[in-house]
């Protein structure tokens, strides 16, 4: 599916490109966080093969704040750019908040800023976050229907949890939100249809927790003692319970990424008109 997704925009760039718009996306990394590279690597190589142009930036973990937030200014007013992502996390001396805050929100494709998460809660144009964006296309996709179903998300990430919650519920779902100070966490996973798990623990949703048939979304990126990825689900004793499960790695990663391409290409066109 996300594969479909990144041709169906490679197959949109010609008309744009026609138009005189090169989509255009900067992608911002500081420190050696060996993650951050291969996430960071993975949205570049998406951008090349779907043909959008990027402008990767790369610098030491000791970069001042000062210095960041001047080359988001300037990348704030350079044309060729129509989407900024700054990878999280950032090293300790910087306040992620202030740098989110200073992207345009026009250019805001990973959908952080205030003015886009209140988009988001309000419903008008903005940028959803790109991962929970993809769990929405994903039950899409399976022409699943969320009126009056009950929705459990657990974490209350801004990055995850809290869009994913809203998303959900702008479908009109019953969403109830899951965090680490919930009492009795299988009581309230066992009744969800859809089960989204989003709180970086390891297999930390068993089968004994899922209801028959549900939709199980597993947004974790963890590792285990033995060093292998694994997500917040144990997808060997859950994938007998539930209807739909997406597998880590292969599920709700590559979905992301595709999600910041059609954010990308969707500011471009926004720039264009
Ligand atoms: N770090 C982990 N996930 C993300 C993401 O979606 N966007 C950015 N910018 N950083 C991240």
């Amino acid at each position: 599916m996300a594969r479909r997704l990144r041709a169906g925009v490679a197959a949109q760039l010609p008309v744009l490109k026609a138009a005189g718009v090169n989509p255009g996306l900067a992608v911002v990394l500081l420190g050696d966080d060996p993650a951050s590279h291969v996430y960071v690597r993975h949205k570049i190589k998406a951008c090349e093969e779907a043909g959008i142009d990027s402008f990767l930036e790369k610098y030491e973990a000791t970069l001042s704040e000062q210095a960041l937030l001047a080359r988001i200014d300037a990348l704030n007013r350079d044309a060729r750019v129509h989407g900024i992502l700054v990878q999280l996390p950032l090293p300790r001396h910087i306040d992620a908040r202030k740098v989110i805050q200073a992207i345009s929100a026009k250019k805001d494709v990973d959908g952080f800023h205030v003015a886009n998460a209140g988009a988001l809660m309000t419903g008008i144009e903005g940028f959803w976050p790109c991962t929970p964006y993809g769990c929405m296309k994903m039950l899409e996709s399976i022409g699943y229907p969320l009126p009056g179903k009950h929705a459990v998300v657990i974490g209350r990430s801004n990055i995850v949890g809290k869009p994913m919650a809203m998303m959900l519920l702008q479908q009109n779902a019953t969403v109830t939100i899951c965090h680490s100070g919930t009492r009795n966490l299988k009581a309230l996973t066992r009744e969800a249809d859809v089960l989204v798990a989003a709180v970086g623990k390891a297999r930390l949703v068993t089968g004994d927790m899922v209801k028959q048939g549900a939709v199980v979304l597993d947004v974790g990126m963890n590792r285990t003692t033995e060093g292998k990825l694994c997500g917040d689900v144990d997808f060997e004793s859950v994938r007998t319970v539930a209807g739909h499960i997406t597998p880590v790695p292969g599920g709700v990663g590559p979905m992301t990424i595709a999600m910041l391409l059609v954010n990308t290409l969707e500011s471009a066109r926004r720039a264009a008109r």
